[in-house]
């Protein structure tokens, strides 16, 4: 399948390999893959366990360098970015939800969502605004001094969907982001993420959650580490 590369790509794969030295062997994780999505989508990657779907999320959202390929975002090829520079993309254009949530546990709730407006060099006052103004609109206005072990499960998403908004950045990148959560609490958190994209967030989800699915406009699925569908739904 070839990429479909044009000028308003935001996030854009082609011919990205991502092999793993196990031992003596070698895992293909991911197996020639191309797609492009454009600002403003909202894409469900699905897929079974092991095809390959968190290394493409770690590959795009520039945590993992592929084996060979281009990934470019905004039709900046990353492998010609150093590590530096990586980070600040990284910090300004991307936001992770994963399904662990992965908050500090050594930090309150506020302080969670407002490190990552640290490395944005704002003041504190500032980043404290913007952290509780965040964490008010999604509900959370009143557990701001609560550590994470004090939350419930779709808190925790909450907070940590918080932290990847806080710093407004143009695509969310979400692993399984209900996949802990019960389906009343994971329905709060779809409708999150509906209300995020209808902002003009570009959204890339993997889930196994069949109501996601029908929310994105875009399904990309995977198997083996290669594409086997990509289709408007
Ligand atoms: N760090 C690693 N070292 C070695 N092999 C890895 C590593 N990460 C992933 N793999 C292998 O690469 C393949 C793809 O893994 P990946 O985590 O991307 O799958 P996935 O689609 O996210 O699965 P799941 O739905 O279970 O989360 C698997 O066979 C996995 O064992
Ligand atoms: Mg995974």
């Amino acid at each position: 399948m070839s990429a479909r590369l044009n000028g308003t790509a935001l996030v854009s794969l082609a011919g990205v390999y991502k092999t793993y030295a196990m031992g003596d062997a070698e895992v293909r994780a991911l197996d020639g893959v191309s797609f492009a999505i454009n600002t403003g989508e909202f894409v469900s990657i699905m897929g079974p366990s092991g095809s390959g779907k968190s290394t493409c999320m770690n590959l795009i959202g520039c945590l993992d360098h592929p084996t060979s390929g281009e990934i470019c975002i905004n039709g900046v090829d990353t492998s010609q970015m150093a590590e530096g520079e990586l980070a600040r993309l990284r910090n300004k254009t991307v936001g992770f939800v994963f399904q662990q949530y992965h908050l500090i546990p050594g930090m309150t709730v506020l302080e969670n969502v407002m490190l990552p407006l640290r490395y944005q060099g704002l003041p504190v006052h500032e980043r404290r605004e913007r952290a509780r103004e965040v964490l008010e609109r999604i509900g959370l206005g009143e557990r701001l001094r609560h550590r994470p072990y004090e939350l419930s499960g779709g808190q925790k998403q909450r907070a940590a969907i918080a932290r990847a908004m806080v710093t407004r950045p143009a695509l969310i990148l979400a692993d399984e982001p209900t996949g802990a959560l019960d389906s009343e609490t994971g329905h709060s958190v779809i409708d999150l993420f509906g209300e995020i994209h209808s902002e003009g967030t570009t959204i890339i989800i993997v889930t196994h959650d069949p109501e996601i699915g029908r929310m994105a406009k875009r399904m990309i699925t995977i198997r083996d580490g290669k594409i086997t569908g990509d289709a408007g739904v």
